[in-house]
C-alpha cells in the first residue's frame, strides 16, 4: 500500500473544515446522505481509523486516493463507515401491528391463486427486519410452505449484508423476538459461554441478499413488488434524492402495492401517488 508515511495508532489532527467538506460532498454523491456540521468530529474520527489502518497519513491524500477508478473497493469501506447500521428486530411494533392484522392478510388473500408473494426490504442493515418480515408471513394464516415467497433484501453497506446474511445473533440481539417465534424460528446454540441464535434456514432461504445503492439501481426481483420497506434510510437524503427513490418504488410496486417508511418519515411534499393507510404505510392509490 501506498502512503505508509506514519506508524500506526498515532492520533491524527482533527479534520480540517476544507476536508471534511471533500468528504461530505462525495458521500452525499456516491449514497445521498447528508452529514450535517455537528457530524464533522464523528466523521473525521472514522476515517481517521480507517486511514491508520491502511497507513495514510493525511485526510486529503486519502480523499485523492479514493478518487482513483481502481478503488471503488476502498470506496465501499468508506460507505461502509459513513453509514449508520442501527436496527432491530420488530422495530416498529405499532406499525408492524398493522402490517399483520391488514396488510399482509390483504396480500394474502390477493395472491390466494397464484400463491406468490414479493417483498424488498431496501436498506435492510444486519438483517433484523427481512427476517422480521419471514417470520409475520410464516404466521399469516393461508400461507404454507408451497407458496413462492420472496423477500429481497439489500444494503449498500457490505459489512451489514455479510452480517445479515449469517443470520447469527446475540442474546441481547433477539430481546424483542416474541419468544414463541423465537423458539420456533430459530436455533439456538451456547458458544464460549454465550448464547448465540441462528435463523433457522427454512427461513433464510426465502432471502436473496444483494448489494444494492438505492441512488443506482441495480438487479431488482423480476416482477412487481407487494410491499417495499425503506424504513428509517432516507433520513438523511434531500427531497429531490427522494423524490427519484419513491418514484422507483412507485414504478416497481403492484397497482395498490404498499410502502413502508420510518415511523418519523412520510411521503408529503415528495409523491401524491400513495395513499397513507396510518403509521407511515402507504398505498401506491392503483
Ligand atoms: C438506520 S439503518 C435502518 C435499517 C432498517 N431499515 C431499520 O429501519 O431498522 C439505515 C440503512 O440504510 C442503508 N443505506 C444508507 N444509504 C443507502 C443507499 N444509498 N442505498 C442503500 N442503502 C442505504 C445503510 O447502510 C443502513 O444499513
Amino acid at each position: 500500500m501506498r502512503h505508509r508515511t506514519m506508524p500506526r495508532h498515532k492520533i491524527l489532527p482533527e479534520i480540517s473544515e476544507k476536508d471534511f467538506n471533500l468528504f461530505r460532498n462525495l458521500v452525499k454523491k456516491e449514497v445521498g446522505i447528508y452529514i450535517r456540521q455537528g457530524g464533522r468530529k464523528m466523521l473525521g474520527l472514522k476515517l481517521s481509523r480507517r486511514l491508520q489502518h491502511i497507513g495514510f497519513s493525511s485526510y486529503s491524500d486519502y480523499y485523492r486516493y479514493l478518487l482513483e477508478p481502481e478503488q471503488k473497493k476502498e470506496l465501499r469501506h468508506l460507505i461502509n463507515i459513513v453509514t449508520i447500521d442501527q436496527t432491530s428486530f420488530f422495530r416498529g411494533k405499532q406499525q408492524l401491528e398493522i402490517l399483520s392484522k391488514r396488510i399482509l392478510p390483504e396480500i394474502v388473500l390477493r395472491k390466494i391463486e397464484k400463491k406468490h408473494i414479493r417483498i424488498w426490504s431496501s436498506g435492510c442493515s444486519t438483517g433484523q427486519e427481512p427476517y422480521s418480515l419471514i417470520m409475520l408471513v410464516y404466521e399469516m394464516d393461508n400461507v404454507d410452505t408451497s407458496w413462492d415467497i420472496k423477500i429481497l433484501a439489500t444494503d449498500v453497506n457490505t459489512y451489514s449484508l455479510k452480517i445479515a446474511y449469517l443470520g447469527e445473533y446475540r442474546a441481547d440481539q433477539v430481546t424483542e423476538i416474541p419468544p414463541a417465534y423465537l423458539a420456533k424460528y430459530f436455533r439456538r446454540e451456547s458458544m464460549g459461554g454465550e448464547e448465540i441464535f441462528w435463523i433457522k434456514e427454512s427461513l433464510k432461504e426465502r432471502l436473496i441478499f444483494r448489494r444494492l445503492n438505492l441512488l443506482m439501481p441495480g438487479n431488482r426481483l423480476k416482477g412487481l413488488i407487494d410491499l417495499i420497506f425503506c424504513r428509517n434510510v432516507m433520513i438523511y437524503f434531500d427531497s429531490a434524492t427522494k423524490k427519484k427513490i419513491i418514484d422507483q418504488f412507485y414504478r416497481l410496486l403492484e397497482p395498490k402495492g404498499y410502502l413502508c417508511l420510518g415511523l418519523s418519515e412520510s411521503l408529503l411534499g415528495i409523491d401524491d401517488r400513495f395513499e397513507l393507510i396510518g403509521r407511515a404505510i402507504y398505498r401506491k392509490k392503483e
